[in-house]
């Protein structure tokens, strides 16, 4: 693998979604990359920012889970979209080649502008071009995301060649989507058919990676769930979304696959594999948001890894800027 990049949006109320459908991945990763970039992608924040929200807060926030979870800021680059002016200035250029058509199509988009498609803001349309900035800008060669963002990815993908087309140059490569694990699609522990989210009203439809033992063991016992006992393969699990979804879960932290799991527990019913499921949460999420509150009372070391991070990237968009202005023909 050549050079990685992902990046997560500081939004508030980072979960285990973005952990084990992301972030976790990120952390095997960037051994095997050549060169990895995490961002903290603050200017797609602000396309849904409300008041209410404290972007620096949150900015930090996603900072120190993603050094929690263990990226290693001395081989992978942590740093700020808005750090990296050249973001924005990619997303213009690749603006002016795009067609509204393939924007058009962005499911994202649709959800959160809801019913009235008309006041939502330009940057939210925008997004998908901003992202593949985002990718493009350091010639990333691979994207480990969750499943939700395959389409977006596709769209990156789409532009890179337009582009090369268009400049006639392989100015940029096609990045590959890594979309892989059993949770590339963690679900509302309310609801099996609707995806954990941070913009889910109920708190009690995500574990929270800032979230106490206490809270987590309480969010886990209140999970929705059926009357049926666990059967011992997960193909037994069909049309239990909620089911399916826990048990995802439990194999995803406990590095086990969902049939083993299944095997584990074969004939119970949900309250003991809820309680061992609460335990390996505490032995494995909680001491991570114990970390990340270590890290937010020293902001000023977080500064210190965005720096050298934002360093980096930096110097490797100022020489792909320079090789994408020279191929569009801006003196
Ligand atoms: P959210 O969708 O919660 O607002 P982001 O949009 O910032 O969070 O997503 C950051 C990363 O986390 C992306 O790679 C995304 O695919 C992944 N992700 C978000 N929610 C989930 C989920 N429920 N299951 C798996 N991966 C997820
Ligand atoms: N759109 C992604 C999400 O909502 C976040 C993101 C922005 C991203 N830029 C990126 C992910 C570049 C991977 C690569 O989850």
């Amino acid at each position: 693998m050549q050079r990685i990049l992902s990046g997560v949006r500081p939004t508030g109320g980072i979960h285990l979604g973005n952990y084990l459908g992301a972030i976790r991945n990120w952390v095997t990763m960037q051994h095997q990359a050549k060169e990895s970039l995490f961002c903290i992608v603050d200017m797609h924040a602000l396309t849904t920012l409300d008041a209410s929200e404290n972007l620096a807060e949150n900015t930090y926030t996603i900072a120190a889970a993603y050094l929690s979870a263990g990226i290693d800021p001395d081989r992978s680059s942590i740093f700020a979209q808005s750090h990296v002016p050249a973001h924005t200035e990619l997303s213009w250029i690749f603006s002016c080649i795009t067609p509204l058509g393939w924007l058009n199509r962005m499911t994202q988009f649709k959800e959160k502008a809801g019913k009235h498609k008309d006041l939502a803001c330009l940057g939210l349309y925008a997004y998908p071009v901003l992202m593949a900035a985002d990718i493009l800008l350091y010639k990333a060669t691979h994207v480990p995301v969750g499943e939700d963002q395959k389409q977006h990815l596709e769209l990156a993908r789409d532009i890179a060649g337009a582009f090369n087309r268009r400049f006639g140059e392989d100015l940029f490569p096609i990045p590959e989507p890594m979309i892989f694990g059993t949770a590339t699609r963690v679900m509302s522990l309310r609801d099996g058919t609707s995806k954990m989210s941070k913009s889910d009203i109920s708190e009690y439809s995500r574990i929270e990676l800032l979230d106490t033992a206490d809270t987590v063991a309480q969010k886990i016992r209140k999970a929705k769930t059926d009357m049926e006992p666990l059967p011992d393969t997960f193909s037994g699990l069909e049309h239990r979304p909620e089911a399916q979804n826990l048990v995802n879960i439990y194999a995803t932290l406990a590095n086990m696959s969902p049939d083993a799991v299944c095997q584990e527990f074969a004939g119970e019913n949900f309250s003991p594999f809820k309680h061992k499921l609460a335990e390996l949460m505490a032995e494995t999420i909680v001491p991570m948001g114990e970390k990340m509150r270590q890290y937010l009372s020293d902001k000023a070391e977080l500064d210190r890894i965005m720096k050298k991070g934002a360093h980096r990237a930096n110097e490797l968009a100022t020489a792909h800027m320079i090789d994408v202005r020279r191929a569009i023909g801006i003196i």
